[in-house]
């Protein structure tokens, strides 16, 4: 991580002239498999990344956010009382759209002072908003004492992103950011919320996880996951069901009358199935066997999906002839990163992709090491905070940083509901609501 509190907090002491009341850190994430599987009631597999989102921050006595970023400029400053959907627009949506929604709950906060530093490249497909809804989350639910599940922090994470920036996400990203945990993937059952940490260790296996950011952007705010949201619904009508969770065999899909619904459903049946088997091998110690599951799953997102961009299907596929057991795009599409399981040493898989790109006359691509790591969690407390400048009284400094007594001293008070991983055939027997999947969609030729 190089991110660090001191910084945050150095930069909060400068523009706010005190020192903040603490310093909370939400990771990005990388998805390892099962995309646009989760606004579909499906499943995913993400783990967190080591970088993320900073946020310093301090209570105001005055209702109203004073949002500052080192990456975005500022401030935004943001009444409180009377917010609602389109009163913020731009990068100052995604923390007031978290406040706002935090308060529509009913959960007691108010004002805050929030300066936000970030280490993710911004729509590199890494969840760096999700990352500013979870860090401002739990800042403010740890500052005023407000005693919330993380399941339930991630959904109303989800609605400031749905309802105040306006791109109809679905819980994944924020789920990975606040529950998933150093040394494992999360497991997430989209339709019933349930999670579960699957030990993910490539280096175990003397394997690693890269990430190669193609330099390709994205917006999710362009109408083009909006759409295919669309026809996913569209889709699971055909066939007559509730949503497309509800099909366990990517063949039933072919029952589509409009081909490019089918071939929609199609990606989305098969990435469901590709998550389960990914969770079976994981289960099996074979982290090895995710190379083939990472190559069908972009084959799918490039030629059913159609969300792949020229630049991930040459960086997947270079990788691929580089000595990656697998590579894929991630994230919504349309721009971003690809993920590429490589070999420990993973020279060579760099070079191929390099010069993939120098032979296309694009600019190299950016290289991210992706360790599974920590999620969502305070990483410094000023045990006994200055009274604030803009506290209405600054003789009555805040008493004590845990409203709630001595039990949230040292963590956060809200924690992760996550289940454990059992062996595949535990699970298996538990899986009541599992499909039980077809043959995998066809696999489809790489990219030339
Ligand atoms: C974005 C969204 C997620 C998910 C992915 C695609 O990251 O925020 O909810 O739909 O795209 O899997």
């Amino acid at each position: 991580m190089s991110l660090t509190a001191g910084q945050a907090a150095g930069r909060f002491r400068t523009w706010h002239g005190a020192e903040p009341e603490g310093v909370w850190h939400a990771p990005g994430r990388v998805n390892l498999i099962g995309e646009h599987t989760d606004y579909n009631n499906g499943w995913v597999l993400p783990f967190a990344l080591d970088r993320g989102v900073v946020a310093a921050a301090s209570r105001r006595g005055d209702d109203v956010l004073d949002i500052r970023s080192l990456q975005s400029g500022g401030p935004a400053v943001v009444p409180l009382p009377g917010l609602r959907p389109g009163g913020v627009t731009g990068w100052a949506a995604y923390p007031a759209g978290v406040a706002w929604a935090m308060r529509e709950a009913g959960l007691p906060v108010g004002g805050a002072s929030l300066v936000i530093d970030s280490d993710l490249p911004q729509g590199a497909g890494l969840s760096s908003s999700a990352a500013i809804e979870c860090a401002v989350a739990i800042a403010l639910a740890d500052l005023y004492g407000a005693d919330v599940p993380r399941t339930e922090l991630a959904a109303l994470a989800r609605r400031a992103e749905n309802e105040m920036v306006g791109v109809p996400s679905g819980i994944m990203d924020q789920s990975a950011s606040l529950l998933c945990e150093a040394g494992h993937a999360l497991l997430l059952d989209c339709r019933s919320g349930q999670s579960t940490r699957v030990p993910f260790d490539p280096a175990a296996a003397g394997l690693a996880l890269l990430v190669v950011d193609t330099g390709a952007r994205h917006a999710l705010t362009d109408g083009r996951y909006a759409q295919r949201r669309a026809e996913c619904e569209q889709a699971a009508r055909a066939l007559g069901v509730p949503s497309l969770r509800d099909v366990a065999d990517p063949a039933r899909t072919a029952a589509i009358g409009d081909p490019v619904l089918a071939r929609r459903a199609r990606h989305v049946v098969s990435d469901n199935c590709r998550v389960l088997a990914a969770v079976d091998l994981l289960g099996a110690g074979d982290v090895a066997g995710l190379g083939p599951l990472l190559h069908d799953s972009h084959a799918s997102l490039r030629d059913d999906f159609e969300v792949s961009w020229p630049q991930a299907d040459v960086a997947a596929d270079a990788a691929e002839r580089g000595g990656a057991l697998g590579a894929r795009m991630v994230g919504g599409g349309f721009g971003g990163s690809v993920i590429a399981l490589v070999p420990a040493d993973d020279a060579a898989v760099r070079a191929a992709v390099r010069a993939a790109y120098a032979g296309r006359g694009w600019a190299p691509p950016t290289f991210l090491d992706a360790p599974p790591s920590a999620g969502a969690r305070r990483i410094l407390l000023i045990l006994t905070p200055p009274p604030h400048p803009s506290s209405p009284d600054p003789t009555t400094p805040p008493k004590t940083f845990w409203p709630r007594g001595s039990r949230g001293r040292g963590r956060p008070r809200t924690r992760a509901r996550s289940g454990t991983w059992q062996s595949p055939r535990t699970r298996r027997r538990s899986r009541a609501n599992s499909p039980i999947c077809g043959a995998p969609s066809t696999p489809s030729p790489r990219s030339a």
